[in-house]
């Protein structure tokens, strides 16, 4: 099995270091439902703008409901759904647009939800499981086949499972599987006082 750990400066929580975005996902194991559980509380409970917890997660279970799990398949592109299809759970992730206590929009809804979604990943991590989030999909189609009201954003797919062999990947993704992380270097985007100048 591939480990990626991210190379830092100076030491990360496992958790951190450990997490990353594998295609190569076990077709034949299901995940079992106090885990799937404990990643939606993870979710639920992170942090956001006026605790308005803007976020929705909509899960598609291979094993308890094929044919909904088949549907959130087809909303992928082409390309996620050629290694998605091993995922035993694919979980739709939705931003409501308007804040709850004065209807507002909530222009950081997109960003709490991807905080939730963070808190969920992590927790995978902790439980041995992998996510794989992915914007290469339909959100129209996800709108119009999951009866999302008018005012949400469905912002990304995420494929859940156990880490699967590379060897089972199709031929196009074993080379991305196996190369190393990269990031840019630090000061490159983290400033100290000032913007632009690097830690
Ligand atoms: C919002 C979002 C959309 C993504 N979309 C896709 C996608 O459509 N297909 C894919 O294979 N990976 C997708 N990824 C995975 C990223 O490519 C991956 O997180 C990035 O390369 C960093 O790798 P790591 O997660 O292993 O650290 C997406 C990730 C995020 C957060």
């Amino acid at each position: 099995m591939t480990t990626k750990t991210a190379l830092s400066s100076v030491p990360l929580h496992d958790l951190i270091a450990n997490r990353w975005s594998p295609r190569a996902i076990a077709a034949d194991k299901a995940i079992s439902k106090t885990d799937l559980l404990a990643l939606l509380e993870a979710a639920r409970w992170s942090p956001s703008c006026f605790n308005d917890q803007p976020w929705r997660f909509v899960v598609f279970d291979k094993n308890t409901d094929l044919a909904s799990w088949e549907t959130a398949l087809s909303v992928l592109v082409e390309k996620n759904q050629l290694w998605a299809k091993n995922a035993p759970v694919l979980i739709l992730s939705v931003a409501m647009a308007n804040f709850n206590h004065n209807g507002a929009t909530n222009r950081w809804s997109g960003y709490d939800t991807g905080a939730a979604t963070m808190s969920l990943s992590l927790q995978a991590t902790a439980l041995g499981l992998v996510v794989h989030q992915m914007g290469g999909f339909d959100g129209s189609k996800a709108r119009e086949l999951f009866a999302l009201p008018e005012d949400c954003t469905p912002m990304a797919m995420l494929a859940v499972g156990y880490q699967g062999e590379v060897d089972d990947l199709a031929d196009d993704f074993k080379a991305a599987e196996t190369a190393e992380r990269s990031r840019k270097p630090l000061a490159e985007q983290f400033f100290a006082g000032k913007w632009g100048v690097g830690v």
